[in-house]
């Protein structure tokens, strides 16, 4: 159960990083050019999925793996930090990636170039810092 556990956290853990390595270059270029919004749109939503089910995924698996190693008292601290930075990747996306994203969408939907292109810096920069927090949060788990 706990080898079950930890390897179903990891692979959630996985999507939840992997998926985004594409979303930066596919959102610039696409803004760029202007065509195939609806196609960028339709990417995007499926990858918005991925991330809502993998980020859930892993924190619900990580504190199933508390439950089955230390218990919550127990538990180091560096789990703890990771939670921190999980939680973190999730108010980012909630608070800068998102409306950063509904900016581009509108722009793109309105034909609104310059209003796209206005989203797409803070997008990229949201996403990088979450890439950064996971790396934290994947550091906290192995020391
Ligand atoms: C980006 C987020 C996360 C990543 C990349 C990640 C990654 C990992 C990895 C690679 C392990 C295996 C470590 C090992 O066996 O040496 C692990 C274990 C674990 N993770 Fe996470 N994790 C994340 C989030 C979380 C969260 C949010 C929680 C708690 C709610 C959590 C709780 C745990 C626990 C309890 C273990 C088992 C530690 C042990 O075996 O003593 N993780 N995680």
């Amino acid at each position: 159960m706990l080898v079950a556990t930890k390897v179903i956290h990891i692979l959630f853990a996985a999507a939840w990083f992997g998926h985004k390595l594409l979303i930066p270059r596919d959102v610039r270029q696409s803004v760029h050019v202007m065509t195939d919004g609806e196609g960028l749109i339709r990417r995007m939503h499926r990858a918005e999925r991925l991330g809502i089910l993998s980020g859930s995924g892993t924190v619900l698996s990580g504190i199933g793996l508390i439950a089955l190693t230390t218990g919550f008292a127990e538990t180091s601290v560096w789990i703890y930090f990771g939670l921190a930075a999980a939680i973190g990747i999730l108010i980012i996306g909630a608070l800068v990636a998102r409306p950063a994203w509904n900016e581009i969408k509108g722009g793109i939907e309105t034909g609104d170039a310059p209003r796209a292109a206005a989203g797409v810096k803070p997008f990229t920069r949201a996403l990088a810092l979450e890439s950064l927090l996971w790396i934290v949060a994947l550091g906290s788990m192995v020391v």
